[in-house]
């Protein structure tokens, strides 16, 4: 398959490294180009529209599915998470994936694994206080499926965008020889950023949890007309979340895009992160806040 060829048959699915990388790299001899687009399956349009930019550049879209129980912490929703196999591998077929690897746990963590990634930096703020441990997983799993798969691009959403800022610190710290690409992020038609999660929202929920995009569109648009005052701009959206029953704010952060570090003052791009539970169901969502040009002296 080589880049924007029409979708072909059911994608290769192995279980196996050894299977895996058999494949991979009969698809590098003949010259193809290897993407990765890592899941834990339970698949929507965000995760295809990786399918899509992979096949857009590369001639062979691995895509993985594992829910990595290292991610999860002991009060999380490992057990329950999604798991719809024979839909995604249909909807992958549709996408025209190559090749699917879909590993046991002990694939991936044999007995005795005991190597993990400890990251500081952009691991430690926000999803990592709300969170402790999960970038550990996924810091460590991602340098796992990169060294089974050796891909020589990764495809990773904006709609988590400190994961998003995790894999670059580890692709920079580890030496990686892998270009990342971060696609942006894709939305339901009234806001809602699409996620595995949703689908845990009863109806009302559903409608509650816009108001993480409606104040994400608030302080992009305050920051466009000139406030500058990120202090202020957080308790308003604070409150205007608040003002929505069912949503609880666990942080709000109006932070430098790379370093993640809280700022007071928005005079250089920025980003707004927030995470909510909305009845049971935990959410995140960001938006990148770009300050007007100062004007010419
Ligand atoms: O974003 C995800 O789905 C997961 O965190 C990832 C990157 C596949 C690692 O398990």
């Amino acid at each position: 398959m080589h880049a924007n060829s029409p979708p072909a048959a059911a994608p290769v699915v192995v279980d196996h490294v050894a299977a895996l990388r058999a494949a991979v790299a009969q698809a590098r001899a003949a010259g193809r180009k290897i993407g990765l687009v890592p899941t834990m399956g339970a698949l929507h349009e965000g995760h295809l529209s990786l399918v899509d930019a992979s096949r857009g550049q590369c001639g062979c879209t691995v895509v993985t599915i594992f829910v990595n129980p290292a991610q999860f912490g002991p009060q999380e929703d490992f057990s329950r998470y999604p798991r719809t196999i024979e839909a995604d591998l249909q909807q992958l077929a549709q996408r025209g994936a190559d090749l699917v690897f879909v590993p046991g746990e002990s694939e991936v963590y044999p007995p005795g694994h005991c190597t993990y990634v400890e990251m500081q930096g952009p691991a430690l703020p926000w999803e990592g206080v709300c969170r402790p441990g999960h970038f550990r997983g996924v810091a460590t799993v991602v340098l796992k499926l990169f060294e089974m798969v050796q891909p020589d691009v990764a495809y990773f959403g904006r709609k988590d965008y400190q994961q998003c800022c995790v894999i670059e610190q580890l692709v920079r710290d580890f030496n990686l020889p892998i270009e990342l690409r971060i696609c942006p992020t894709v939305r339901e038609a009234d806001g809602l950023a699409m996620s595995s999660r949703n689908r845990y929202l009863s109806s009302d929920e559903r409608r509650q949890a816009l108001v993480l995009h409606r104040a994400l569109q608030h302080a992009s648009q305050q920051v466009a007309a000139g406030m500058r005052d990120a202090v202020g701009l957080r308790e308003e959206l604070a409150t205007l979340i608040a003002a929505e029953p069912g949503v609880r704010l666990q942080y709000l952060a109006i932070a430098d895009p790379r370093s993640l570090a809280e700022l007071s003052t928005i005079d250089q791009p920025a980003v707004a992160l927030v995470a909510a539970y909305v009845g049971s169901t935990r959410l995140i969502d960001n938006e990148p806040l770009l300050p007007p040009p100062l004007p010419n002296r």
